[in-house]
């Protein structure tokens, strides 16, 4: 699916994020139903929607763009004769207004595997990482996508540190600098602040 620019007027680094978000997910899950994993788990802890403006079919959102991404990638290889390959989505949305319009979005998609948690990622990691490591070799690709850096960082390293997968972590880069430091303290890496 090519993405819809007009549905990123003045919000041009989203589209940015997803071209990437959709690029990436693309190669990974080639990579991965043809050899090492038939279970690929897409984990969207901050999923939104979050100022979308296609409010019918939410294509500018995260979590669609991922589906739809995802879901092709699986077609297309199913024809090509691999089998049993399954795409499971596990969303977290905080905000309860969001939270509603994901679990809507949830809901009409009656073929697909999906699970949405309510309330922070954070508080949710037990729950996410037992509907993930539940099928054995599955693996787990979790985007993280914060509004700023107000995250509890350590609980969610450790999350990932437990699953087979990998994760795109997308802040920006102000929003890490502010600490004075020299380097970051939370991801504990080098960064010039
Ligand atoms: C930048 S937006 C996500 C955008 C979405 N990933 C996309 O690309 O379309 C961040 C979302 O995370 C939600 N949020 C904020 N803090 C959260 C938390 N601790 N856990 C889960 N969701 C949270 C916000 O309500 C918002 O919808």
């Amino acid at each position: 699916m090519r993405l819809n620019i007009n549905h990123y007027q003045g919000r041009e680094q989203s589209f940015i994020k997803h071209l990437f978000l959709q690029k990436y997910l693309e190669n990974a899950a080639y990579k991965l139903f043809q050899g090492r994993s038939p279970v690929f788990n897409f984990v969207d802890a901050f999923a939104g929607p979050w100022r979308n403006s296609d409010s019918e079919s939410l294509s500018d959102t995260s979590f669609a763009l991922a589906l739809t991404t995802l879901e092709n990638v699986r077609g297309i290889l199913t024809n090509l004769g691999h089998s049993n390959l399954r795409v499971r989505f596990r969303f977290c949305e905080k905000n309860p207004e969001s939270l509603a319009k994901l679990q809507a979005f949830a809901t009409s998609k009656t073929d697909f595997d999906i699970k949405v948690f309510s309330g922070a990622f954070e508080d949710n990691l037990s729950g996410i990482q037992a509907a993930c490591s539940d099928v054995r070799d599955s693996f787990t690709f979790t985007f993280i996508d914060p509004t700023g850096w107000n995250v509890d960082s350590r609980p969610i390293f450790s999350f990932l540190k437990d699953l087979r997968g990998e994760v795109l972590f997308n802040f920006m880069s102000e929003h890490v600098k502010s600490c004075g430091m020299g380097w970051c303290c939370d991801i504990g890496r080098a960064l010039p602040c």
